[in-house]
C-alpha cells in the first residue's frame, strides 16, 4: 500500500501536467508511459537514515512558497511535497568534467520514485531538482525521456529549444539523449521531473 502522501503527490502532479496539455503534447506520452505505470505501486518504501541536510536545502522552504503562487495545480503539488520533505534524501549529482566552480554546493536532487527514492522501482523515476540562485546546471543527457514540471522562475534549454523561461506550472520536455541545461537567476530554480524509457 503506497504512502498516502506520495500518492497525493503523484495525483496532484498528474493534474498539474494535464492542466497544460494540448493536442500532440508530450504529456500524452507522459500519461501513457509514466502515469499509467505509476498507477501501480511496485516497490518497497525504504526509510532513509536521518542525514544532515545540505546547505543548498535552505532554499527549499521559500521555493515551496513560490511554487504555490503559480496556480491551484502547483499549489496542490507544493502542499503534497511539503508533507514528503522530511523523508527526502538530497544529494548532488555525480560530478561532471564541465561542472562550474562551486556547482556541487549549489544544487541538489532528491529521488521520490525509482532507485534510491521513497518507492523502489526501475521502470520509472520521479524526483526533484533544486538549484541555488545565479547557478547553472550544465548540459547533461540521459537515455530516459523526461518531462519537468517547473515550480519556480528560471531558464531552460535543450538542443532543440534555446534558453527560455517556462514559468511556474510550465512544462519542459527532453527527448532521450538530448543535451539540456537549466539556470537560476535571482530566485532558486525548483522543478519536479518524471523519466521513463519506452
Ligand atoms: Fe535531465
Amino acid at each position: 500500500m503506497r504512502d498516502p502522501d506520495l500518492q497525493r503527490l503523484i495525483d496532484t502532479t498528474a493534474a498539474a501536467f494535464n492542466a497544460r496539455t494540448t493536442p500532440g503534447s508530450p504529456i500524452v506520452e507522459l500519461n501513457q508511459h509514466f502515469f499509467a505505470a505509476a498507477a501501480a505501486e511496485t516497490g518497497m518504501a525504504t526509510p532513509h537514515d536521518k542525514i544532515e541536510p545540505l546547505p543548498v536545502c535552505h532554499h527549499l522552504a521559500p521555493a515551496l512558497v513560490t511554487a504555490a503562487t503559480g496556480s491551484i495545480e502547483t499549489a496542490n503539488v507544493a502542499n503534497a511535497l511539503s508533507h514528503l520533505m522530511p523523508h527526502l534524501h538530497w544529494s548532488p549529482r555525480t560530478p561532471g568534467r564541465h561542472d562550474p566552480e562551486g556547482f556541487a554546493d549549489n544544487h541538489a536532487n532528491a529521488v521520490l520514485v525509482g532507485n534510491g527514492g521513497l518507492e523502489q522501482r526501475d521502470d520509472i523515476r520521479m524526483g526533484l531538482s533544486l538549484i541555488a540562485p545565479q547557478t547553472t546546471y550544465p548540459n547533461h543527457q540521459h537515455p530516459p525521456e523526461e518531462i519537468y514540471l517547473v515550480l519556480s522562475p528560471g531558464e531552460w534549454r535543450n538542443d532543440d529549444i534555446d534558453w527560455h523561461e517556462p514559468g511556474i506550472g510550465g512544462v519542459v520536455h527532453n527527448p532521450p539523449e538530448i543535451e539540456h541545461a537549466m539556470r537560476a537567476g535571482a530566485a532558486p530554480l525548483f522543478a519536479l521531473w518524471c523519466q521513463w524509457s519506452s
